[in-house]
């Protein structure tokens, strides 16, 4: 789909600020309500309570919200898209979590903060947009302090004999209510293949051995469709 990586991060960075205003509600709808169950799990999975949590590739900060909920101390919230950033900044204005999350402009493969710098790390539906893995993972490391916890929550290769039905909905299905929900039908195409470039369950979870994380391990959701990937430094 891409010739250059560069390509790839850039037509990213482009569709995502294109599809900011109906973000939200594309993936409400498309999840059946759903994504909100898998971000508490996400959440819960780096045990936030007390912890300054770097939320990477924040989007519009529905990740930093459930981790305020869950007791996080602080939550710093990144992403490489303004447009983004700029929707997460009026939400927290408007909520009561405005002194407990600070969002910053930077790339998850090149993140603005000190080594050893949080107690805990999440991101969701970063991954399959990412063009160097490793590398994402690499950084992840070096901003956790040491027994930091990571989770990653994002779409998957689903297993065994439902492959062909979830493939079926995240193939066809997806596009068509992203598509018509945002009017932007390339953004929403885009989503079934990015999953093509990501590895298998097991392959992500040996990126992130590979990065330097210990008790690495994976817990899928919705027949396999979903997975949470969580590590620790
Ligand atoms: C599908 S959205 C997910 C947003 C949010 N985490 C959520 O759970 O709804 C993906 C986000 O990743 C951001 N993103 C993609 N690649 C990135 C990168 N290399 N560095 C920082 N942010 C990135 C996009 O700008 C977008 O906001």
């Amino acid at each position: 789909m891409f010739d250059a990586p560069g390509e790839k991060a850039e037509w990213v960075r482009r569709m995502f600020a294109r599809i900011v205003p109906a973000y939200d509600r594309v993936n409400s709808v498309m999840t059946f309500g759903m994504d909100r169950r898998w971000r508490r799990a996400t959440a819960a999975a780096v045990r936030p309570r007390g912890e300054l949590v770097l939320d990477v590739a924040t989007g519009t900060a529905e990740l930093a919200f459930e981790l305020i909920r869950q007791g996080a101390r602080y939550v710093v919230g990144v992403d490489f898209v303004t447009e983004m950033l700029a929707v997460a900044h009026e939400k927290t204005a408007a909520s009561a979590n405005a002194t407990a999350i600070q969002f910053a402009a930077g790339d998850a493969l090149s993140l603005p903060f000190a080594d050893n710098t949080f107690g805990a790390l999440v991101n969701g539906f970063l991954l399959r947009n990412l063009i160097d893995l490793p590398g994402a993972f690499r950084e992840f490391h070096r901003v956790l302090k040491p027994g930091g916890r990571v989770a990653c929550l994002d779409v998957t290769h689903p297993p065994g004999m439902l492959r062909p039905l979830s493939l079926a909905y995240f193939n066809h299905v997806v596009p068509l209510i992203g598509g018509t929900l945002s009017g932007d039908f390339a953004a929403y195409r885009y989503l079934p293949r990015s999953l093509n470039e990501l590895p298998d369950a097991d392959g992500l979870a040996q990126i992130m051995s590979d990065a330097g994380f210990s008790a690495v391990g994976y817990k899928l959701l919705n027949f396999g469709l979903i997975a949470i990937h969580v590590g620790q430094k």
